[in-house]
C-alpha cells in the first residue's frame, strides 16, 4: 500500500511497509540471504497470521527462536539468550534478525542484533498497534534494568517495518486499545484531519463491540470487529507511521522536536511506577484478565488527559482550544480507560526521577489544540501547584 521513509539528513535509514495484507514480506525478505527469525511464543500460539507468516519463513529456511514477551523478561538475560541462539545457529555479519511480536519483542531482538557482532542488521514485523504507531518505528531499542523501564540501549533502525492490520485480529481488546491511546497520541501531536477520524473509527468499533457480545453472547468477538475494519485502521495506521517517521527524520536522537513524542509520558511513567509498587491495588475494577492492572497504553491516555489539565492552567490567558474534558470524553469514547487513581501530589516524587529530567526540571508536552503541542520545560514543583 505505502512505503514511508526515514532518513538521516538525504539518506534513506529505514522503511516502514503499511500493507493491508502479509503478502508483501516474502519480497521484504528477498534481498537478505541469511535471516534469523525470533517471534513472541503468544503470537505464534494465539495468532492466526503467525501461520502465514511462518510459511513464508519456511520456504527460505529461516530458523526461528520462540520468547516470551512480559516486562519482566524484558532484560538483558534475554537479550544474551537471543545473542547464543544466533551464534549457535551460525549468525553471520551479513544477518537479519528479523523480530515478530509486540513492542517488548521489537525492543529487545533490535537490542540483541545491536549488539552481536557489534551489530547486525534488523527488522520488524510488530504484531500489537502499540508497536505498529510506535514501538517498532524510531529505533530505540532497549531493555528494564535494576527496576528502571528501557534504562539500558541504544537508538539504530531497523531495516525495514513491515505492518498489517491483520495481525491484531488476534490481539486481546485490552492490548489493542492501548495500541489506540498511542495512535490518538500521535494525532493530538499532529493531526492532518485523523484525529477524529479515528476517534469516530474507535467508537464505532467499541460500540459494534458492546452490541456483538449483547447479540452473540459470545466472550470476545473483537476479532471479528478488527476482520471488518482493516482497511480504515490500515489507513490511520500509515498516518500515525508518517508522523513518527517525520519526526524521526527530523531528530532521530531525540535533541528537539522528538520530545514531543513523550505527551502523557512523563505522567504515565509515575503511574505505572506506583501502579507496581501497590500491585494494580488502585485499579482493581479491571477485570481479572491475567493483564497488569495498567497497560503502558491505558497509563499514556491517563498521562494524556493530565497534560491537557496542565496546558489549561499554563495556557490559562489563552482561550485554550482544548480542555482536559475534551481529550477526555475521546478517549471513552473510543473505551480507553483514563481516569487516573492517583493524584499529582503522590506522582511528584517519581517524576522528579525521571530518566528525562534534566536538573531538577521536566520536558512537559502540552497540548494547546488538537495537532498543536509544546514542550515545555518546568519544575515538578512548578507544575504540581498548577495542577492543585
Ligand atoms: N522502542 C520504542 O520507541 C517504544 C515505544 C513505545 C513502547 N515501547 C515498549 O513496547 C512495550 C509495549 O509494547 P506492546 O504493548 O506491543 O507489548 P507486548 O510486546 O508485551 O505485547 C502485548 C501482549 O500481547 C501479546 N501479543 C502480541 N501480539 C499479539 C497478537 N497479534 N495476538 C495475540 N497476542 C499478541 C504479547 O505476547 C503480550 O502479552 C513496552 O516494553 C514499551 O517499553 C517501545
Amino acid at each position: 500500500m505505502e512505503s514511508i521513509d526515514i532518513y538521516s539528513g538525504d539518506k534513506v535509514i529505514s522503511r516502514v511497509m503499511a500493507e493491508e495484507s502479509l503478502a508483501g514480506l516474502e519480497a521484504c525478505l528477498k534481498p537478505y540471504a541469511h535471516v534469523f527469525a525470533v517471534m513472541d511464543r503468544a503470537v505464534a500460539v494465539h495468532c492466526p497470521a503467525a501461520a502465514e507468516i511462518a510459511d513464508v519463513l519456511n520456504r527460505r529456511n529461516v530458523p526461528g527462536m520462540l520468547m516470551d514477551a512480559s516486562e519482566c523478561h524484558k532484560t538483558m538475560e534475554t537479550v544474551m539468550e537471543i545473542c547464543t541462539w544466533l551464534l549457535e545457529n551460525g549468525a553471520d555479519r551479513d544477518a537479519l534478525v528479523l523480530a515478530v511480536g509486540g513492542g517488548i519483542t521489537t525492543d529487545m531482538t533490535g537490542f540483541a542484533a545491536s549488539i552481536y557482532k557489534r551489530g547486525v542488521r534488523f527488522a520488524y514485523v510488530p504484531t500489537t498497534l502499540l508497536a505498529q504507531v510506535d514501538a517498532a518505528i524510531g529505533g530505540k531499542t532497549g531493555v528494564n534494568f535494576e527496576k528502571y523501564k528501557n534504562i539500558l540501549g541504544v537508538i539504530r533502525q531497523p531495516e525495514f517495518t513491515y505492518m498489517c492490520p491483520q495481525v491484531l485480529e488476534s490481539l486481546p481488546r485490552r492490548d489493542f486499545l492501548s495500541g489506540a491511546a498511542e495512535m490518538l497520541k500521535t494525532f493530538v501531536i499532529e493531526d492532518g484531519g485523523c484525529y477524529a477520524r479515528a476517534v469516530e473509527l474507535l467508537s464505532g468499533m467499541s460500540e459494534e463491540y458492546e452490541n456483538g457480545r449483547r447479540e452473540t453472547s459470545e466472550a470476545d468477538p473483537w476479532g471479528d470487529t478488527v476482520g471488518r475494519h482493516t482497511r480504515e485502521l490500515a489507513e490511520l495506521i500509515a498516518a500515525a507511521a508518517r508522523v513518527k517517521a517525520g519526526v524521526v527524520s527530523r531528530d532521530q536522537f531525540e535533541k528537539g522536536e522528538r520530545r514531543k513524542l513523550n505527551l502523557g509520558h512523563t505522567f504515565a511513567h509515575a503511574i505505572e511506577t506506583l501502579a507496581q509498587k501497590d500491585g494494580g491495588e488502585r485499579f482493581k475494577c479491571c477485570e481479572d484478565d491475567g493483564m497488569p492492572g495498567v497497560t503502558h497504553g491505558e497509563a499514556v491516555a491517563m498521562g494524556m488527559v493530565l497534560a491537557a489539565r496542565l496546558a489549561d492552567r499554563y495556557y490559562r490567558n489563552d482561550s485554550a482550544a482544548i480542555t482536559e474534558r475534551e481529550v477526555a470524553r475521546g478517549l471513552k469514547n473510543c473505551g480507553i480507560r483514563c481516569t487516573c487513581p492517583y493524584s499529582v501530589q503522590e506522582m511528584a516524587d517519581i517524576m522528579r526521577k525521571d530518566k528525562k529530567a534534566e536538573g531538577g526540571k521536566v520536558h512537559f508536552v502540552l497540548p494547546k489544540a488538537i495537532g498543536d503541542v509544546e514542550a515545555v520545560e518546568l519544575s515538578v514543583e512548578e507544575a504540581v501547584a498548577l495542577m492543585a
